[in-house]
């Protein structure tokens, strides 16, 4: 019990404590240090101290109404930042300021820092900057701001500058884009032209036509004055300069600059092209405000006026709940900076008039996908009258820039989802457009539209489709379509397609047409997002009958052999048995078995199929030679037995046809076609290679399609196109008639390549081609087109090996035994007919012979 309470009375202890040293309100702990660098401000320091005390005074009793304010002067940065610090005004180098910074950065204390110019800002989401600017020097620091604020994100950059640049100032600028501060921004390496005062058209296309951006890269930044910015951008267009991936930044710092003089520039832009403009809009006039003490009054100004709002919203809130919720709702140090620092920088943006002559603000043209908005009307009149000058940013001293879109649109956002017009028709499985009863197409399919909608994420686009053809939709692809493919020749691209992507009406054909050399004069074609190969189509090759089944074991003369050693045998064993001396000297008779030829032949036969005769010579040389011929019947009926088994598992197959040479060697019994004006007959008729030739002159006309597979199943024509094609032809016929009597052939010939169709003066074709490449590389493309192609089924199994496993021996088996059963009988009934003519023949003859004794 008493343990409890002294427990109970140290954690009550700890609590108070805590709470005093974290009072819960902004005012009781709002402390201000500022610190004024003695060594950057040098004799100025007690005028300013002076002035910012004079300041802060006026502030506490005018600004802030409610609460109060402690403040503390340092004459140097490398204090102590203490935790009670709310903020710190700085007024230091480049250096101290940043070392202030990374010191009190823990301490979430907000940071005010007045600084010389061509100083890296400090993180805007900590701190304020404002960089002391001299009038018409803002430049090193507005292409620094511009940098480490990620505006521009450049590995390299070419600056093409003219005399707007003197050597001074060229150092700063280039020192602003190389220096590698302690922000996270990427090191630049440059490449620099400078254009001569006097610099003559001629000279000036020389200079550029020397830069060659695979070696310096694609990024350009021109710093020249207005009367040379027309002049480079019509040579950069002219020398291919300026192109989807290459980025144009030109600044214009010479003159006061409106809008309307930058929007004249759009003449110069064409589609696809990335090109800024940052340009000097400055006043000069003799209420400009600059230096250290407007700028500290005006951001103490700021500070006060947002504290004083904070301190009011937070007794506001305190005072409408308890002590303990208040505890648990109110604004940690974070969020009160967060705050304070959205409050300030929105005084300054509003109010704030320091350096606030000095004014530049950034534009950029909105070029791509624009040629493809315009209605059709309009298609004559200029691309330029469609391309717009948009303005995306400001940029000041004291804030810096201030954005309302990306500076280079196209490179962050891609077509920035524009929709695009493509135009296609229905042609599976490359376009697959399905229409629903009223005729609209209403879902578009297929390789091609798979790839443009990838494409159309990646570029940020999206499209609508001009279908041309539709009947031949209708007629196909109102129910089921996995199983068709039309033989519309792809080889061959209407003029219709062609004119329109010539006159700008579609941005891309998205259908898949063979890349032909003619085309290519017309139009371009993108990589090939498929190639297919040509190979033919046979009849499958027919089991073979297997009444010889029992023959097939031995060849011909195996056969042969058998035969003539059965019949020599028999003679050999009858003269050996017969001359052998030993049944005289032993005296037994030679009755019976073995004493006829015919009957040792019998007898080897006999023994052959394993039935054993009788009787066994006595003597030893014809028991040698019996005892030998057992040897021989051994093997001979080993193999045969084995190989007979053999032979029932293993269907015979006859000799298919499966390479172009095997093809021409069948000419005589089969004919051959394809699809005339197909890249087949392009290929074949121009081909110098014989066998080509030969299919080429050799082949038949054209048949109609339901009959050429009847004729093709029945081995007497063979058909040649894509073997994808040919794959649907399978898959079809083996649904319909569930038979599978069709087989491709192993040979594959001619890469036809299908892609897509741009006109030739698109800027987009090397991002297309490279967006299909990574599809390639990640095998998305043979993915989409597998789930297009028909599935595998059995007719797709090797046909070498057909049902191999599970072979039950039929009747086709075992006829020919029967058959050879069949024969021995209608031989021993002729046999037995012929011995009965023979034994009448010889009653007969008897009777002759008896009568004259009988007479
Ligand atoms: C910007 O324009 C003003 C007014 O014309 C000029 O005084 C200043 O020097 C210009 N800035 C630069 C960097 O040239
Ligand atoms: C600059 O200050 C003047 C007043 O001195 C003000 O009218 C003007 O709007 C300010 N400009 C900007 C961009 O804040
Ligand atoms: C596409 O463009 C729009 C319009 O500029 C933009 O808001 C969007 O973020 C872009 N999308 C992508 C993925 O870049
Ligand atoms: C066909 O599709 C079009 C466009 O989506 C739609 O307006 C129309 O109502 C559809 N017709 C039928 C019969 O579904
Ligand atoms: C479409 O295909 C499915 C199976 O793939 C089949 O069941 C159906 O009958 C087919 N419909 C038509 C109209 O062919
Ligand atoms: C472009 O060509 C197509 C097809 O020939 C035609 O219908 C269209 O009117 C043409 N457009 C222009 C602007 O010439
Ligand atoms: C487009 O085709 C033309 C003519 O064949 C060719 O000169 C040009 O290089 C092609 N364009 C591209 C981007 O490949
Ligand atoms: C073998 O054939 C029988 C009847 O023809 C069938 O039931 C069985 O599934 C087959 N076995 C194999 C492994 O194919």
């Amino acid at each position: 019990m008493c343990r409890v309470m002294f427990v109970g009375i140290i954690l009550y202890i700890c609590v108070r404590t805590k709470a005093e040293n974290f009072p819960s309100l902004i005012t009781s702990n709002a402390s201000l240090a500022i610190i004024i660098d003695r060594e950057y401000v040098g004799d100025e320091y007690e005028n300013i101290k002076a002035d910012i005390e004079n300041y802060l005074t006026y502030a506490k009793r005018e600004l802030l109404k409610h609460g109060g304010v402690n403040h503390y002067f340092y004459s140097w940065t490398a204090i102590n930042v203490r935790r009670d610090l709310s903020a710190v005004l700085s007024i230091a180098s480049c250096s101290d300021t940043w070392k202030l910074f990374r010191s009190a950065e823990d301490e979430k204390l907000l940071h005010m820092a007045i600084s010389e110019t061509d100083c890296p800002r400090l993180p805007s989401n900590k701190a304020i900057t404002i960089p002391l600017i001299k009038k018409g020097e803002e430049m090193p620091q507005l292409i620094l701001d511009l940098r480490s604020a990620g505006i521009y994100n450049w590995k390299s950059v070419v600056i093409i500058y003219d005399r707007t640049l003197d050597r001074d100032m060229t150092t700063r600028v280039i020192k602003s884009i190389t220096q590698q501060s302690n922000l996270n921004i990427k090191a630049t390496g440059i490449s620099l032209i400078k254009l001569e005062r006097n610099i003559t058209k001629y000279h000036l296309n020389e200079i550029m036509s020397t830069i060659r951006t695979k070696t310096v890269g694609g990024n350009f930044l021109v710093i020249v004055s207005h009367q040379l910015v027309e002049t480079i951008m019509e040579y950069a267009k002219s020398l291919n300069l300026v192109d989807i991936k290459n980025q144009w930044l030109y600044i214009i710092c010479d003159s006061i600059y409106n809008n309307s003089d930058i929007t004249s520039y759009k003449r110069l832009l064409r589609e696809g092209d990335n090109v800024a403009f940052v340009y000097n809009t400055s006043i000069t006039s003799e209420n400009c405000r600059v230096g250290k003490k407007c700028h500290s009054e005006e951001v103490l100004e700021g500070f006060m006026k947002a504290l004083d709002e904070a301190i009011q919203d937070e007794y506001d809130i305190a005072s409408q709940v308890s002590d303990e919720e208040w505890e648990a709702i109110r604004p940690t140090k974070l969020e009160r900076r967060n705050y304070l620092l959205d409050r300030i920088k929105k005084h300054l943006a509003r109010h704030g008039t320091c350096d606030n002559c000095t004014f530049w603000r950034m534009s950029t043209g909105e070029t791509w996908g624009k040629e493809y908005q315009l209605a059709n009307y309009f298609k004559n009149s200029e691309i330029q009258s469609v391309i717009e000058i948009l303005p995306v940013g400001t940029w000041r001293p004291s804030d810096g820039p201030s954005m309302n879109d990306e500076l280079f649109l196209h490179v962050a956002h891609g077509f920035r989802g524009k929709t695009l017009p493509v135009v296609s028709f229905h042609n599976p499985p490359w376009q697959i457009l399905k229409i629903n009863e009223s005729g609209e197409v209403t879902e578009y399919t297929g390789l091609v539209f798979d790839i443009i909608k990838e494409l159309s994420n990646n570029l940020n686009f999206t499209f609508t489709v001009e279908v041309v053809n539709k009947t031949v939709i209708k007629n196909s692809s109102v129910g089921n379509n996995s199983l068709e493919i039309t033989n519309i020749a792809t080889n061959s691209i209407p003029t219709e397609f062609i004119d329109m992507i010539r006159n700008k009406s579609v941005a891309f054909g998205a259908c898949a047409f063979t890349v032909t050399e003619d085309n290519k004069h017309l139009i371009n074609f993108t990589s090939p997002i498929s190639i297919q190969t040509y190979t033919f189509l046979v009849a499958r090759p027919k089991e073979l009958s297997r009444a010889l089944l029992f023959i097939s074991p031995f060849t011909g003369d195996t056969w042969l052999c058998l035969s003539a050693a059965i019949i020599s045998m028999g003679p050999i064993l009858y003269y050996i048995h017969r001359f052998s001396p030993v049944y005289e000297y032993k005296g037994i008779s030679m009755k019976g078995g073995l004493s006829s030829v015919q009957n040792c032949i019998w007898y080897m036969y006999g023994a052959l199929l394993q039935q054993g005769g009788m009787h066994l010579p006595y003597a030893d040389s014809a028991r040698i030679i019996v005892g030998s011929w057992w040897l021989v019947v051994l093997v001979v009926a080993t193999t045969y037995c084995g190989n007979l088994v053999a032979f029932l598992t293993f269907p015979k197959i006859d000799q298919p046809i499966t390479t172009i040479d095997e093809l021409i060697g069948h000419k005589d019994t089969v004919t051959w076609s394809f699809r005339r004006g197909s890249f087949l007959d392009m290929q074949l008729k121009t081909s110098t290679e014989r066998r080509f030739r030969t299919l080429y002159d050799d082949a038949v006309k054209e048949h109609n399609i339901s009959n050429l597979i009847k004729q093709i199943e029945n081995g007497k024509h063979v058909f040649i196109d894509w073997k994808m094609r040919l794959q649907y032809i399978m898959k079809k016929q083996y649904l319909e008639t569930d038979r599978c009597n069709l087989a491709l052939g192993l040979d594959e010939f001619f890469d036809e390549q299908l892609a897509l169709i741009v006109a030739q003066d698109i800027p987009y074709l090397p991002t297309i081609n490279a967006e299909i490449k990574k599809l390639h590389q990640v095998g998305l493309i043979q993915k989409w087109l597998q789930d297009y192609l028909p599935k595998k089924d059995r007719c797709w199994k090797n046909r070498h090996i057909i049902e191999v496993n599970n072979h039950t021996v039929n009747m086709d088996d075992m006829q020919g035994s029967f058959f050879v059963l069949f024969f021995g009988f209608l031989v021993s009934i002729l046999l037995l007919l012929l011995e009965k003519l023979w034994h009448k023949h010889a009653v007969k003859k008897k009777e002759k012979i008896i009568q004259p004794f009988m007479s």
